[in-house]
């Protein structure tokens, strides 16, 4: 009897260590420890035994149904923690399914990109309203009413002295207001010109604009900080001119230019055989535009920039078509990753 209580113990925990599922566990269970199963069928067969051998192998019996039901127990935990794949289930070699994964608009990347040269020298973030009145976007600006250089900003009128912002300028002014000197702010956002769409023309477009007023600021740190900037995002070797232009708003005013980074200054179809690229307008802000905002002229001085975002990103990225920016073809977007 008790060699036979072994070879059935032998037997059970072979099949139980082989199982390869809970459905097979539960089989084994049924097989050995069930109503009718083999461990139960010896326990039946005790009655018959001479007395002096009953309890010895009952207790034997009783302990056999324990081991075995700590083995079938130990088994199921073993197979949760490690399921068994079956080998037809799945190749686990191949590579995993990637999701798709967005990316920034070129346009957004280059605002981005532009506003962290400036974040590094100690500017912060400022925006405003693209809807703006006449004072804001003209009239603070030194740009009076019946003055022509008001045909340089054509606007998109609304109505009642609401219009369309035509640069980010008048943000300059609302900060202004309500704020004192000393800051250094750069501004990006959306301005509006009712220009017919072509290849460097849209209706809407971006701009980034800077301001820095304080304490005796001079065109020297206006030099200085768009130097930094320029050279910075285009290369730390390209050249920075400087050209006299005319603004209301500042005075001094320039135009700067950066030698081109395609030809190296030499003269391509880029730069249209010039050798240099026109970047942004600049100066220094005018007097008139501290007395609007009620700050005294006398005491304070400052420097204005402003550029265009789409033409910086064209330039930077090789892109002819201003309209791909607005198409959202994926194709031209998934290229700024
Ligand atoms: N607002 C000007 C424009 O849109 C750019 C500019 C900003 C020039 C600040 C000088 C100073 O053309």
């Amino acid at each position: 009897m008790l060699d036979k209580i072994n070879a059935l113990e032998a037997e059970a925990k072979g099949e139980i260590k082989a199982a390869g599922d809970s459905k097979a566990l539960d089989d084994l269970r049924t097989k050995y420890l069930g109503r009718k199963g083999l461990v139960t069928e010896l326990l039946g067969t005790i009655a018959s035994l001479p007395p002096e051998d009953k309890p010895r192998l009952g207790k034997e019996l009783n302990a056999l149904k324990t081991r075995l039901d700590e083995t079938l127990r130990s088994r199921q935990t073993e197979l949760s923690r490690s399921p068994v794949i079956p080998k037809d289930f799945a190749d686990l070699t191949l590579p995993g399914f990637s999701p798709p994964s967005g990316s920034k608009h070129p346009l957004t990347k280059t605002i981005d990109d532009i506003c962290s040269i400036f974040l590094g020298m100690g500017f912060k973030v400022v925006e405003g309203p693209e809807i703006e009145t006449e004072f804001y976007n003209f009239e603070a600006l030194n740009i009076a009413l019946d003055h022509p250089s008001r045909d340089a900003f054509d606007t998109f009128y609304i109505k009642n002295q609401y219009l369309l912002r035509s640069h980010t300028s008048p943000v300059q002014v609302r900060f202004m207001e309500t704020e004192k000197p000393p800051f250094k702010i750069i501004v990006p956002g959306r301005v509006y010109r009712p220009d017919a769409v072509d290849a460097s023309h849209s209706f809407m477009f971006h701009q980034v604009e800077g301001l820095v007023v304080g304490d005796g600021v001079t065109f020297a740190d206006l030099k200085g900080a768009l130097s930094v900037f320029l050279r910075g995002y285009f290369g730390a070797d390209v050249k920075v001119r400087f050209r006299p232009h005319y603004f209301p708003f500042t005075e001094p005013s320039a135009e700067v230019d950066v030698s081109c980074f395609i030809c190296g200054g030499k003269g391509c179809s880029v730069c249209g055989r010039k050798g240099w690229l026109e970047i942004l307008g600049c100066g220094m802000v005018h007097p008139n535009v501290f007395k609007a905002v009620k700050y005294n002229p006398e005491k304070v001085t400052g420097f204005a920039f402003g550029m265009g975002v789409e033409r910086i990103a064209m330039l930077k990225y090789g892109i002819n078509d201003m309209r791909l920016f607005f198409e959202n073809d994926m194709r031209f977007l998934e290229q700024f990753r």
